[in-house]
């Protein structure tokens, strides 16, 4: 891999030697890839902020590497596993709060912007078409390759740390045009309501793992893209697609080595393995992806002449800048439950409260039986919104 004179020397420790370790992190990298050189980033996203993720050790490695690092780019951070302000009313034991603070403490030290969020794109870092960026939440990854045209590989907590201090990352990837080329094409056959997305997602996620396909007979809304994205990286391990209305669009593209049909039947097939509980449900958990100002005016909407109903606990996850631009529907939603802002259900320790959840989310779906040992009652946000209000 060709490094410039500059970098050689940030090799070489004579800028420190927090940067001399985050470019020794993305040369290892770039080699492993057959990167050719490194091309400069216009913004970081960095995954790897929850206590119950990293544990003590990532907390240990982040005090000392934030010692004397500060971000290159803009860069934002991706949920924690607790609401900053609410965490004890959630049910956040103390034990997890404490370290779990420590950790933001060495984010801020660095200049990371602590928005705890895995829709960054909705609260002031979107990136223009074609701009390389190093983002490592998977849904946003998927996100910002598909629907804004930026170019970023998925990159893990530490990589996508290092390109945030070097102010770079490797050229290799998705960040080069000719591997953007879809291989696959996806023939959706059926009229998808938003609940169908996610599916939709969990279906093209287990089928091609992690080519880039087209898929064609879709024409999804950005909450509906962000829903299909998510659940596509969770079953599979895809970061980008492209998509179409018209289903003739795949002959424009010679890259296209297979062809699958997607119908309602694999839809079934998706739900029935999301669906693993008919057991009375614990918590109710909605916003994976964090929603949208759209989707928190949706549930707003249908709640307000609605009862609540308190059988269980319910988390609206949320980016705490997005809750803040709509301060009526926020009122109305913490009738039914907690307006969960900074955290992910997933990387919550909600096993110590929580045995059952139910989520419309293919993604926390998929996640929630390993990563929090929780039964799933997979449904439709409307069925959701019915578990808790009359
Ligand atoms: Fe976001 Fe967590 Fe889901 S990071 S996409 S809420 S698993």
């Amino acid at each position: 891999m060709h490094l410039t004179k500059e970098e050689e020397k940030t090799l070489k420790g004579e800028e420190g030697e927090t940067r001399r370790k985050a470019m020794e992190l993305l040369v290892a990298l770039g080699e492993l890839d057959d990167a050719d050189r490194l091309v400069p980033i216009t913004s970081a996203q960095i995954a790897g902020a929850s206590y119950k993720t990293i544990g003590d050790a990532g907390l240990d490695f982040l005090q000392e590497f934030s010692a004397d690092a500060k971000v290159a780019v803009k860069s934002t951070l991706n949920p924690i596993g607790m609401d900053r302000e609410n965490w004890k009313e959630m049910g956040i034991p103390e034990s997890f709060a404490k370290p779990q603070n420590l950790i933001l403490d060495a984010y801020r030290r660095m200049n990371i912007e602590l928005t705890c969020s895995c829709t960054p794109y909705f609260i002031g870092n979107r990136p223009n078409a074609g701009s390389d960026i190093a983002w490592s939440e998977s849904s946003a990854v998927v996100f910002a390759n598909s629907v804004l045209g930026a170019h970023t590989n998925k990159e893990g907590g530490p990589s996508a740390l290092a390109a945030a201090i070097i102010g770079k990352t490797p050229h290799c990837g998705l960040h080069i045009v000719e591997n953007r080329k879809p291989k696959v094409a996806i023939r959706v056959g059926l009229e998808l309501a938003f609940d169908d997305y996610t599916l939709l997602g969990h279906v093209i996620g287990r089928k091609i793992g992690q080519e880039v396909p087209l898929i064609t007979g879709i024409d999804p809304m950005e909450d509906e893209h962000k829903a299909l994205g998510a659940a596509m990286a969770a079953s599979g391990a895809a970061s980008m697609y492209l998509f179409r209305n018209d289903h003739k669009a795949c002959e424009q593209f010679d890259t296209i080595e297979e062809r699958i049909d997607v119908g309602e039947e694999d839809l079934d097939e998706s739900r029935a393995k999301l669906n693993t509980s008919s057991d009375e449900v614990d918590l109710v958990a909605m916003g994976c992806p964090h929603l949208s100002v759209r989707e928190m005016v949706d549930i707003a909407t249908f709640l307000k002449d609605r009862t609540p109903i308190k059988r269980c606990k319910a988390w609206f996850c949320v980016a705490r800048d997005v809750a803040k631009h709509c301060p009526e529907e926020v009122r109305i939603l913490k009738k039914f439950g907690s307006v969960a802002c900074d955290m992910c259900m997933v990387v919550a320790p909600l096993e110590g409260f929580s045995k059952v959840t139910a989520t419309d989310s293919a993604k926390a779906g998929t996640y929630l039986p390993t990563l929090c040992k929780q039964k799933v009652v997979f449904a439709t946000r409307r069925d959701l919104l019915r578990m808790i209000s009359k």
